[in-house]
């Protein structure tokens, strides 16, 4: 029986598995600022922050991970110098693209960043578990709820928020947006709240 686990950081020796993870989940997302082969995936590795992502594994493999926000910065260190670095003078634009994805958390609350789970290891509970500890470190840190988002082109990871108990708050038609990020017309916003951790 394969044993799961779920950690608070991504290992070292896993960076490249998570930035695969994330890459491969956001493909759409991610296309139009960072292109679609090798230069992306070296980007999102040597820019994840290990420290705010969570992460399950399967047998000690690293199969899942969840982005935060948290401290005031999220799961990849996006700068203007670092994308200049990897693709040089057209890193202007291609800044201005992924500005168009940052959201900014509200203090009471945890902001996740992206859930991806390796396509192989979905339905067996990872996403749940990785909603989970989230919610646990948000009560940890006497936050009020998790708040994720969620396009209308991922009935399937809707409905496995709705199931573990988040509520939407609130639609958001996107159409230009969208096109540019893969083609969804549709943003919402879904939170559940986390008990208060007693401390
Ligand atoms: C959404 C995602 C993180 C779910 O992870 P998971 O480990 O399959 O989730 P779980 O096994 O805990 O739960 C599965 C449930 O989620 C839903 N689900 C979402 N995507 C699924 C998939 N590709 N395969 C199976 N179930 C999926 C189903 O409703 C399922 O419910 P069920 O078990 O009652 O049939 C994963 O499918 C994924 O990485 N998708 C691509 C990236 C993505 O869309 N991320 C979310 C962006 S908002």
């Amino acid at each position: 029986m394969p044993l799961a686990g779920i950690h608070r950081a991504v290992p070292a020796e896993a960076r490249q598995t998570a930035a695969r993870l994330y890459a491969l989940a956001f493909d759409a997302k991610l296309r139009a600022a960072l292109g679609a082969g090798d230069e992306r995936l070296r980007f999102l590795a040597d820019h994840l922050r290990p420290d705010r992502m969570l992460c399950a594994t399967v047998d000690g493999r690293v199969r899942g991970v969840a982005g935060l926000h948290l401290d005031g910065g999220t799961a990849f260190d996006v700068t203007l110098p670092g994308l200049f670095r990897a693709y040089g003078v057209s890193a202007g634009w291609r800044f201005l693209v992924l500005l168009g994805l940052h959201r900014e958390p509200r203090p009471d609350e945890l902001l996740l960043d992206g859930i991806a789970v390796d396509p192989a290891a979905r339905g067996q509970g990872l996403g749940t578990l990785l909603l989970r500890e989230a919610e646990i470190l948000a009560a940890e840190r006497g936050l009020r709820r998790v708040r994720l988002s969620v396009v209308d082109t991922n009935p399937r990871a809707r409905a496995l928020y709705e199931r573990v108990g988040f509520v939407t708050v609130h639609s958001e038609r996107v159409d230009t947006l969208g096109r540019l990020y893969g083609g969804f017309t549709e943003v919402t916003d879904m939170v559940k709240e986390v008990p208060a951790c007693p401390r």
